[in-house]
Order: structure tokens, then C-alpha cells, then sequence
């Protein structure tokens, strides 16, 4: 199994249909390599999925770079993004640069995901300049939700800002929550690949939270397609080992050492 590069990724666009996932944790991403996914996605979700946190603000960059690491140990040929969290690229453009650094040096990671537009173009060139590959982030920012809450994005400027993050040096760009309409539009404007989650067929690519989409997470969007109850297969499974210990069926003599 050969290691993809932003390359291949790139050149996927308008021939076939990129995929990606989130994962934090070894196990995960093993499942997931070896099932054949392009990008694995060590999202700022872990904020939520992992630490049940209800935002993705708290998440630190210590923490981000740990579940990095951890990830890119299990995979042989996905790409593997790590996700700049709040605060590690918004105060200057040096601390953005040595974060971003931080994701490729101590994390494995094969580049960073970045939300915002215009603000950030500076920081996308010099990252590109420098070597370190740049997933955009555009429509729904969830770390501005204090500002904007959690809105569908239909705004047709964000073809520009697309634009502009392309000729900044971004290699794909993430549209979260963009109306389907916006985002084929923005797709077909650009030359990267577009990952979309909540917005639509029309992206070159998907992605989505793996929990969310085992339905390891028991909230239900309209966006997200259940391939599995994970959550009631789990509990289940926790019940019946309570009962077989508590009815003395579990250990057997079989499953016991002589
Ligand atoms: O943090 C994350 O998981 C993400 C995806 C939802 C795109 O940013």
C-alpha cells in the first residue's frame, strides 16, 4: 500500500470522488486505512466527540498534536490532516506558522486544515511556501459559533474567498454547512477539490465525523447517514457481559487457564 500525496488527492478532482473521515484515536484510523479512506481528518471535533466538550473551542494544541500522533502511527496510505484548533493561528502569524509546523514535525501529519477566509491568506502562502500543504475551511466556521452560531451558508462571496484561498496555495478546501446550490458553484469555480460536509452531492469529495456516522453519537442530523448503531450495539454488548458476569457464565473453564 503506497502513501498518498496532496497530489493524488489534488488530481482526483472531476475523475473521482474523494473520501474523508475524522479519527483520533490508532484503532480508528487503522479501520479506516485499511478500508480505503483518502484523508483521514484529526478534527478539532475531538473537542466534542472525545473530551464532551460543546463546542470545539477547548481543544488545545498540545492535545490535537497527541491524538495526531497517535493516528499517523496506525495509517499506511491515507492523508492525514491535522486540525489547527482555536487560538493557535489567530494571534500572529508566527504563532500560526510554528503550530502549523508543530502538526507536520511532532504529529506526522501530512498538513494542516485551517478554518477562515480572507484573514488567513497570509498564512496559507507562507505555509505553502514553506512546505506545509493547507486544507481550507469555508461556510460553517465552528469555532466562530459564538459569533455566528451554527447558520447554513448561502452567501455567493465565498466563491471569491474559495478563490482566493486557491491562489494562496490551499490544496483542497473543507465547505461545511454550504447550500448545495453555493457549493457546486464554488466547486466548479476552483481548481482544488472541495470537501463537503452538509452541503451537498455537487463537492469533490465528503467528509464526515466517524462517530456520528457509525452512530456512536446518538444526536441526529439531517446531513449524516447512519451506516451503523454503534451506540446501541456497544450498549448491548456492556449489558450482556454484566449479566453473564453476574450469572456466572462468563469466564467458562474454556476461557480459563488449567
Ligand atoms: O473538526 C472536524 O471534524 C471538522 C470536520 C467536520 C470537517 O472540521
Amino acid at each position: 500500500m503506497s502513501k498518498l500525496k496532496v497530489s493524488d488527492i489534488v488530481s482526483k478532482k472531476g475523475k473521482e470522488k474523494i473520501t474523508s473521515l475524522t479519527a483520533y484515536d490508532y484503532i480508528t484510523a487503522k479501520i479506516l486505512d485499511e478500508a480505503g479512506i483518502d484523508i483521514i481528518l484529526v478534527g478539532d471535533s475531538l473537542s466534542n466527540v472525545i473530551q464532551g466538550n460543546t463546542t470545539t473551542i477547548p481543544v488545545s494544541m498540545d492535545e490535537m498534536i497527541y491524538h495526531c500522533k497517535i493516528v499517523s502511527k496506525a495509517v499506511e496510505r491515507a492523508l492525514v490532516i491535522g486540525d489547527m484548533p482555536f487560538m493557535s493561528y489567530q494571534i500572529s502569524l508566527e504563532e500560526g506558522i510554528r503550530n502549523a509546523m508543530r502538526f507536520l514535525k511532532e504529529g506526522n501529519c501530512d498538513g494542516v486544515k485551517i478554518e477562515g477566509g480572507y484573514e488567513i491568506l497570509d498564512l496559507v502562502n507562507k505555509l505553502t511556501t514553506y512546505g506545509v500543504p493547507v486544507m481550507g475551511h469555508i461556510g460553517l466556521m465552528p469555532q466562530r459559533v459564538h459569533l455566528y452560531g451554527y447558520k447554513l451558508a448561502t452567501d455567493e462571496s465565498l466563491i471569491d474567498v474559495a478563490k482566493s484561498l486557491e491562489q494562496a496555495g490551499a490544496f483542497s478546501i473543507v465547505l461545511e454547512k454550504v447550500s448545495y446550490k453555493l457549493a457546486e458553484k464554488i466547486t466548479k469555480a476552483i481548481n482544488i477539490p472541495t470537501i463537503g460536509i452538509a452541503s451537498g452531492p455537487h463537492c469533490d469529495g465528503q467528509v464526515l465525523v466517524f462517530h456520528d456516522m457509525i452512530g456512536l453519537n446518538k444526536q441526529k442530523f439531517k446531513f449524516v447517514r447512519k451506516y451503523l448503531n454503534a451506540y446501541e450495539l456497544f450498549l448491548n454488548a456492556v449489558k450482556n457481559y454484566i449479566e453473564d458476569v453476574k450469572g456466572n457464565k462468563f469466564p467458562s473453564l474454556e476461557e480459563s487457564y488449567e
